[in-house]
């Protein structure tokens, strides 16, 4: 397929939109929440904020330009770019990345799913040790979690299955702005608890006795998790950026509203957790089930703001998943598309099947059948661990040195410059992170893990 063939979003809100929606996901509502809550608040968020500024903007910028130049998908782009040396690789494991990701990542978001529908039918009320018993009954039950995780998957097929303009950019351009309208009341709802102005000090005042180097490598891995960096998840959408796409620009505007989201998913929960005097350290099991315990304590006195907020909160965490995981689908059906000839549809339909596949596995690994698992981690947390903590960081690496050192420095001001059309000022300092800084900072996460630093 030649490039004047190949669709491209019909709009730059339709690019920013999209891009955000894959970076804005889990990762903003769950993990950077409770992250912060373990790692002292605000000291952890301002070390995140350098690492989305220093290494995760240049890591996205790096995989805008293999995609918008090659326009195809990952695998093409990587490999039309490496000329027949193993750096093509990176776009094979970048599909494959995604398809493990989505795998793990629709199990989260068909719990979501589940536990929107419990907080409409009001299944949710009762104290902390109810909600705890909820959760270990409903995910340990063989059908349910693995059904909600399919249901996901199947929403996701049906809009990336309708194509670039009519499925992706016309659901980014919906989705985006209700999950942002969500949040903002939701909270606006939790600011204004009594008590809640605790909960607003511990994100915004940084306590930096809890700084380590593992805090600064945790931020570090989040920031990458967060922009779907290392998934060939923005390469993927870059090769459908038009000709006149700012990169550098794109980039940072997504990275802004990636955060904005997540700083606004913390004032959303700790000031509510802070009013209950719950410590929002709980870990992982914040989401379901510490919080909808505190948000039956919180608004105890008006238990319909209560209700409400429950409600849509579990639907902004689906929204936020399901932008997510159209990104995750789209690598996998762009190349399946492309490389295996078939139409887009069929091209979706394999990925759908296999992540189906997936999906029940770790979904029956996490609590049914605790035997599916691999080395002592259930199916899911290797999913989980193989991805965040190797792939991802190793492809994000790969590609900095990739499109630091290797491919032509003509290439990198071509797309940055868009072809010499304005003066992209910052290409040396650009080039002197993706070279030296990015690669380093990598590096380091990898030694932390495997306890060499
Ligand atoms: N960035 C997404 C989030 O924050 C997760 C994601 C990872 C999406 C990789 C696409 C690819 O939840």
């Amino acid at each position: 397929m030649s490039r004047s063939e190949r669709i491209n979003f019909g709009s730059r809100l339709g690019v920013v939109l999209a891009t955000a929606g894959s970076a804005v996901g889990l990762g903003n509502v769950w993990r950077f929440p409770f992250m912060t809550g373990h790692n002292g608040g605000a000291a952890f968020i301002l070390i995140y904020l350098g690492c989305i500024l220093l290494l995760g903007i240049p890591g996205m910028i790096s995989e805008f330009i293999v995609g918008r130049h090659s326009a195809s998908n990952a695998a093409r782009s990587y490999r039309r770019l490496a000329n027949g040396t193993p750096w093509m690789v990176i776009g094979y494991m970048g599909v494959f990345t995604s398809m493990l990701i989505l795998g793990f990542y629709a199990v989260v978001a068909g719990w979501c799913l589940q536990y929107l529908f419990a907080s409409l039918a009001e299944k949710l009320q009762g104290d902390a040790a109810f909600v705890s018993r909820y959760f270990a009954d409903f995910s340990s039950d063989p059908v349910k979690p693995a059904l909600w995780a399919v249901v996901f998957v199947l929403i996701t097929h049906v809009v990336v299955s309708r194509g670039i303009r009519d499925g992706i950019e016309k659901a980014s351009k919906l989705l985006m702005p209700l999950l942002f309208v969500l949040l903002v009341f939701i909270v606006v709802a939790s600011c204004m608890l009594p008590g809640a102005g605790k909960g607003v000090e511990f994100l915004f005042k940084p306590d930096f006795s809890k700084l380590n180097t593992g805090v600064f490598l945790e931020a570090l891995g989040q920031a990458f998790f967060s922009l779907s960096l290392g998934t060939a998840c923005l390469c993927t959408y870059a090769s459908y950026f038009g000709r006149r796409t700012n990169l550098a620009g794109a980039a940072v505007q997504i990275a802004l509203i990636d955060t904005l989201i997540a700083i606004l998913a913390g004032l959303m929960i700790f000031p509510a957790a802070f009013s209950v005097g719950v410590h929002p350290d709980s870990g992982p099991s914040l989401i379901f089930i510490t919080l909808p315990n505190v948000f039956r304590e919180a608004f105890i006195g008006v238990p319909a703001v209560g209700y409400v907020v429950s409600v849509l909160f579990y639907a902004l965490m689906s929204l936020a998943a399901l932008t997510s995981t159209i990104s995750m689908h789209e690598i996998g059906t762009a190349f399946f598309h492309e490389e295996l000839k078939l139409s887009r549809r069929g091209g979706a339909a394999i990925v759908t099947v296999l992540c189906c596949v997936m999906t029940v596995l770790c979904s029956l690994s996490f609590g049914a059948c605790p035997g599916l698992s691999v080395a002592g981690r259930s199916l899911m947390d290797c999913f989980d661990y193989i991805t965040a903590q190797v792939l991802m960081p190793l492809a994000a690496f790969l590609t900095c040195l990739f499109v630091g050192w290797y491919i032509p420095r003509k290439v990198v001001a071509d797309e940055l410059s868009n072809h010499g059309s304005y003066d992209a000022w910052y290409t040396g300092l650009y080039l002197y992170s993706v070279r030296i800084v990015c690669p380093l900072g990598i590096l380091a996460i990898f030694l932390h893990q495997f306890g060499l630093i």
